[in-house]
């Protein structure tokens, strides 16, 4: 157990008003591997080039890596926990898994700084990743979702969100990661703007406008909350969520980024199986009759440390250029046959 825990990336940040969501998968071809082992060593003067103009912005940027893309690009040891996407559900309510190797978590107060950072990021990474999935999220007035209720209430904070999310004894040569679990939902909004408020206060478990939580004695089994809430040994684990709201009205396009972080990704698929399977099956969570989830992603978020020492860890093989390395086509939990490795848990 290493005496000092590595330097986290920002995985704790304060909840911002914009932030961008990037993920790519990584190119095939000679040195585009080398490119993007390069890149992760320059991630921390980048964000300090573009934040220390701005600092009440508060800019910050959490990178993380599929179980795919982490054997390819470093290679032995892997991250403890770090597997690919656990697909849950069935027919139209299913929580799929979606190509995906490199993900960007870029935060700030202003949406100026995340588009500057996004853009010398990709910038960089050039042609050696291909971005499949973009999303430009904000907050709704006071910190409200796209479904119109405040979220990330019940995160935890201070000591309690590090306790929770950052990896420590259990995996010492990757303390201080965490794992990072995202799906982008699109909403049918106005099918849930036709519920009635006190009944979409039942779907969440929560008041709608004062966001104070509904008593025991009436709130559903099957409320957003309830399914949500979830204990090991008796205690709740929590997870820390930074969710934003996106869309594109012209394109009646309404959605929720949802982002988890965790010290492992079980209690995120615990929600997950809760919500999409039911507890007990077919007790499901009916915001999900409203929204549907089109990508899934895994990524295992590296210390700053870690992130920083990345451009020297090859993996062991000859060959480390992603095409040239026959490992390449077999990988799991990556890009291009992602959305066919995914497990199954409920059928
Ligand atoms: C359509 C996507 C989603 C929307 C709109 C949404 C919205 C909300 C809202 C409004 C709350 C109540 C306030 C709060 O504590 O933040 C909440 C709570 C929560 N959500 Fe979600 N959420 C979504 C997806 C998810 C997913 C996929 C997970 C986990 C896999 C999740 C986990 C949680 C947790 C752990 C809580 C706190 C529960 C509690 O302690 O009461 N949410 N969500």
């Amino acid at each position: 157990m290493p005496n000092i825990t590595p330097e986290p990336q920002a995985v704790c940040n304060p909840i911002s008003r914009s932030a961008i969501f990037i993920v790519a998968t990584l190119a095939r071809g000679e040195g585009k591997a080398d490119v993007v082992r390069a890149w992760c060593g320059d991630v921390a003067a980048l964000v300090r080039a573009v934040g220390t103009r701005a600092p009440a912005a508060n800019l910050s940027c959490v990178c993380g890596f599929s179980a795919g893309a982490w054997d390819l690009l470093f290679g032995a040891p892997r991250p403890a926990s770090l597997h690919p996407f656990r697909e849950f559900g069935a027919g139209d309510r299913r929580a799929i898994a979606t190509p995906g190797d490199i993900l960007l978590h870029i935060r700030a107060d202003h949406m100026d700084l995340c588009f500057e950072l996004a853009a010398q990021m990709l910038d960089k990474l050039g042609d050696a990743v291909t971005v499949v999935d973009e999303v430009h999220g904000f907050r709704y007035f006071d910190l409200r979702d796209m479904v119109g209720f405040v979220d990330g209430t019940e995160n935890p904070s201070g000591k309690s969100a590090a306790r929770y999310t950052i990896v420590d004894e259990e995996d010492p040569e990757f303390a201080g990661g965490s794992y990072v679990i995202v799906q982008k939902y699109l909403h049918n909004l106005d099918a849930w703007n036709g519920l009635s408020v006190e009944q979409q206060e039942l779907i969440i478990g929560r008041e709608k406008l004062s966001d104070v939580e509904l008593d025991e004695s009436i709130k559903p089994s099957c409320s957003h909350s309830s399914l949500t809430t979830i204990e090991e040994d008796g205690k709740e684990v929590k997870i820390l969520r930074h969710n934003m709201a996106f869309g594109r009205p012209g394109a009646k396009e309404f959605g929720t980024y949802f982002i988890g972080y965790a010290r492992t990704p079980a209690p995120i698929e615990q929600m997950m199986e809760n919500m999409f399977v039911g507890k007990p099956p077919g007790n499901y969570d009916r915001l999900l009759d409203y929204s549907r989830a089109v990508t899934g992603g895994l990524f295992f978020v590296p210390s700053a440390d870690l992130l920083d020492e990345l451009p020297d860890r090859k993996p062991d093989i000859a060959s480390s250029d992603i095409g040239d390395n026959p490992a390449a086509d077999n990988r799991e939990g990556t890009l291009n046959i992602g959305s066919l490795k995914g497990t199954s848990q409920d059928e």
